[in-house]
């Protein structure tokens, strides 16, 4: 009898997580590489947020929270959907968790029997498959494609959703393609939905703030109040104020689902770290001008990724609207030899070879569901990028 259990043969490791610490391994042994793989921005958590904090610890906010998050959280969650996203949720509809991922998972775990869908287009963020495989699921995946800039068109999601569909997963601006939708691309989407009143939305708003030009951001349950009550809106601040390492994530949604994750969470990991709770409400309820400065950095530095990109032998890369991703397309280089002499048959292959030529630490486009690609993040300095970018170049230069 195998000690280990069934559900965890049916997943496999976060393959950006691998490419971080293989980038961290090379680095100790005394390689000069640049890491261009991990999700996270690369500029600090704001004083006032981190003031926040410590002032919770020296008021002895040091102890267990209610389940679904200290009220303030809750109340600031409501207000923040309230000012940025025109939707009414009451606190008593949020949750908080530990992290984006730690609310989806409990979504996940809260609704899926073994046969249930979740329809994921690709590519997608790596830990939505696998999550919706351990908790029993089964993913149908909905394609997109180079040529619309990797958005999922009204067929697309109509052919991909059956009688067994219980979740669609929307994600926009995107990891890992940075595609952002418009307010008419999501409505197209919602259309579809509307027609299939079995299907519930999990929206990740997680990129919300790093959104670039003049595009409105935009979410299903406000383009389309009739999916309101089969919606639940995701969001954190881990991307937008800098505390991917505070572990807060929160969502919205029905009276009903949230009942349930509580449940789920109550018998797992109780309330979110209490202090790390407290920063959160003042990331919410603060300043906020700190964004649209970040926001302009992310913008300099995707315009010049995006830029050097197009200038490499055998690369395209469209220009996304948001996050801090983009996913060029390596299709010109498969079937050519790197200086190793191996010839590129995949997307793995190219990045293998990158990182041990160049020793630029980049994820491949299979482990998001669509390749032959490759997911740069650009949450990093603009001075490492330009570097990277220029033994990107030439690298594909040296293919033969
Ligand atoms: C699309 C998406 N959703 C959710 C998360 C999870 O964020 P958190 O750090 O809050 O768990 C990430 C983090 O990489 C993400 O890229």
């Amino acid at each position: 009898m195998a000690f280990i259990a069934d559900a965890l043969s049916r997943i496999k490791p976060s393959a950006t997580i691998a490419v971080s610490q293989k980038a961290r391994e090379l680095k100790a042994a005394g390689r000069d590489i640049i890491g261009l793989g991990a999700g996270e921005p690369d500029m600090d958590t704001p004083d006032n947020i981190k003031k926040a904090a410590i002032d919770a610890i020296m008021r002895g906010e040091t102890k267990y929270t209610p389940i679904s998050g200290i009220q303030p959280l809750r109340e600031a969650i409501a207000a923040k959907f309230k000012r940025e996203n025109g939707l009414d949720y009451k606190a008593s509809q949020t949750i908080v968790s530990t992290g984006g991922k730690h609310v989806l998972f409990n979504a996940f775990m809260a609704t899926l029997n073994a046969g249930d869908e979740v329809v994921v287009p690709t590519p997608y963020w790596v830990s939505y498959p696998e999550m919706v495989l351990l908790c029993g699921g089964t993913p149908v995946f909905a394609e997109t494609t180079i040529e619309t800039s990797f958005k999922l068109s009204a067929e697309a999601l109509e052919k991909a959703i059956t009688p067994k569909t219980k979740w669609f997963i929307f994600n926009s601006p995107s990891n890992p393609s940075g595609a952002a939708y418009s307010k008419a691309e999501l409505k197209a989407l919602t259309d579809v939905l509307v027609r299939h009143p079995h299907v519930w939305v999990l929206t990740d708003d997680m990129y919300e703030h790093l959104l670039y030009g003049n595009i409105e951001y935009f979410t299903p349950a406000q383009v389309e109040p009739a999916l309101y009550e089969r919606t639940l809106t995701v969001n954190g601040v881990s991307k937008a104020y800098a505390m991917t390492g505070w572990r807060i994530g929160y969502a919205a949604g029905s009276e009903k689902l949230i009942k349930a994750m509580d449940m789920v969470q109550g018998q797992q990991t109780s309330g979110a770290c209490s202090i790390a709770q407290w920063a959160a409400v003042e990331a919410l309820n603060g300043t906020q001008a700190f964004i649209p400065e970040r926001r302009k950095i992310f913008e300099g530095r995707r315009d010049l990724i995006v830029g050097m990109l197009n200038q490499s032998n055998g690369l395209k890369c469209p220009v996304p609207e948001g996050a801090f991703y983009v996913y060029p397309s390596c299709a010109g280089t498969i079937g050519k030899t790197a200086p190793s002499g191996r010839k590129l048959e995949s997307d793995v292959d190219f990045v293998t070879e990158l990182l041990e030529a160049e020793g630029v630490a980049v994820v491949q486009g299979s482990a998001f569901g669509l390749g032959p690609n490759f997911r740069i993040s650009y949450a990093t300095s603009t001075e490492a990028l330009e570097e990277a970018g220029r033994r990107i170049q030439r690298f594909c230069g040296s293919l033969r």
